[in-house]
C-alpha cells in the first residue's frame, strides 16, 4: 500500500518496499480483497460472512469496530458533539475482532460482543463515524488486515476509500420495509424487542446521516456491481457474490478456515 496525497487515498500495486507475494499464497500475486458496501441493514454481514466461509477468506466486520469505539464514547461519558475528543477514544482504543468480526469483538481487553449491538451503541456509531480523526484511526487498522490475507470486507467506504483496488465490490442493496423487517428479526433474536416504524426511521436516519457527512460518504463506487437482495434468498445473493467473486479470480474453498485477527 501507498498513500497517494494528492487524491488522500491508499493504492494498492506498488507497495513501499514490501513483496507483492500474499505470505499465504506462492501462486498469487497478491491477496485478494471482496469490499461489499451497501446501507444499514442491506444484508453486508450475513452475505460477507457466507461468502468468506465459501472462499475460506477472513471476513472483516468494519462497522464493528466503529461500534466498538461508540460503546467507548459512551462509557467514558464523552459528549457526541466533542468531535476532537472522539477521535482521540478512538485512536487510544483496543478493538480486537477475533476471526475479523466472526467471533468475539473486544475492547479494551473486554468482550463486547452484544454489548456493541445495543440500539444506542447503533445511534452513537453512526454520529460517530461522521468524524475524520475516528475514521482515519479504524481504517489504519481495517488496511492492516486487509493487507495481509485474502478477506471479505463489509461496511460503507470499503470500496470507495479504504481499498480503491478491490478485486470485485459489491453494493448491497434492498428497500426499507425489507430492511426494516431483517434488523427487527434480528434484534427479536437477540431479546430486544423494537417497533417496526421506530426502525425503519432509525435506518432512514443512518443512511442520511452516512450518505451526507463528508468524510468517505456512502457511496455506491463507479466499478461496484450492484446487488438488490429484496427478492433474494440468502442463498441466492451469496452464490450471486461468489460467481462474481470466481470469476475475477478467487477459487472457491481454495484454503480451509480463516485467520485470526
Ligand atoms: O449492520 P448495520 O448496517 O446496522 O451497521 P454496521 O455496519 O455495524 O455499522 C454501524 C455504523 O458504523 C453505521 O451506521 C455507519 O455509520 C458506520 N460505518 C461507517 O461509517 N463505515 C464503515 N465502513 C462501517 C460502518
Amino acid at each position: 500500500m501507498a498513500y497517494n496525497p494528492r487524491e488522500d487515498r491508499w493504492d494498492r500495486g506498488n507497495p513501499l518496499g514490501r513483496p507483492l507475494t500474499a505470505p499465504l499464497s506462492s501462486t498469487r500475486v497478491h491477496n485478494l480483497i471482496i469490499a461489499i458496501d451497501g446501507p444499514a441493514a442491506s444484508g453486508k454481514s450475513t452475505t460477507a460472512r457466507l461468502v468468506a466461509d465459501r472462499l475460506g477468506y477472513v471476513y472483516i466486520d468494519s462497522g464493528a469496530m466503529y461500534r466498538a469505539a461508540a460503546l467507548r464514547a459512551i462509557r467514558l461519558h464523552v459528549c457526541l458533539e466533542n468531535r476532537e475528543r472522539l477521535g482521540r477514544v478512538a485512536e487510544d482504543a483496543e478493538i480486537g475482532l477475533e476471526n475479523g468480526g466472526r467471533g468475539a469483538v473486544t475492547l479494551d481487553g473486554e468482550d463486547v460482543t452484544e454489548a456493541i449491538r445495543a440500539p444506542e451503541v447503533t445511534a452513537a456509531s453512526s454520529i460517530m463515524s461522521t468524524v475524520p480523526a475516528v475514521r482515519r484511526a479504524l481504517v489504519r487498522r481495517q488496511r492492516e488486515i486487509g493487507e495481509s490475507v485474502d478477506s471479505v470486507v463489509e461496511g460503507r467506504d470499503i470500496g470507495t476509500v479504504v481499498f480503491p483496488d478491490a478485486d470485485l465490490k459489491i453494493y448491497l442493496v434492498a428497500s426499507i420495509e425489507e430492511r426494516a423487517r431483517r434488523r427487527h428479526a434480528e434484534l427479536a433474536a437477540r431479546g430486544t424487542e423494537a417497533d417496526l416504524d421506530a426502525i425503519a426511521r432509525e435506518i432512514e436516519e443512518r443512511d442520511r446521516r452516512d450518505s451526507t457527512r463528508t468524510d468517505s460518504p456512502l457511496r455506491r463506487a463507479d466499478d461496484a456491481v450492484l446487488v438488490d437482495t429484496t427478492g433474494l434468498s440468502i442463498a441466492e445473493q451469496v452464490d450471486k457474490v461468489v460467481s462474481l467473486a470466481i470469476a475475477r479470480g478467487a477459487r472457491a474453498e481454495e484454503r480451509g478456515g480463516a485467520s485470526e485477527h
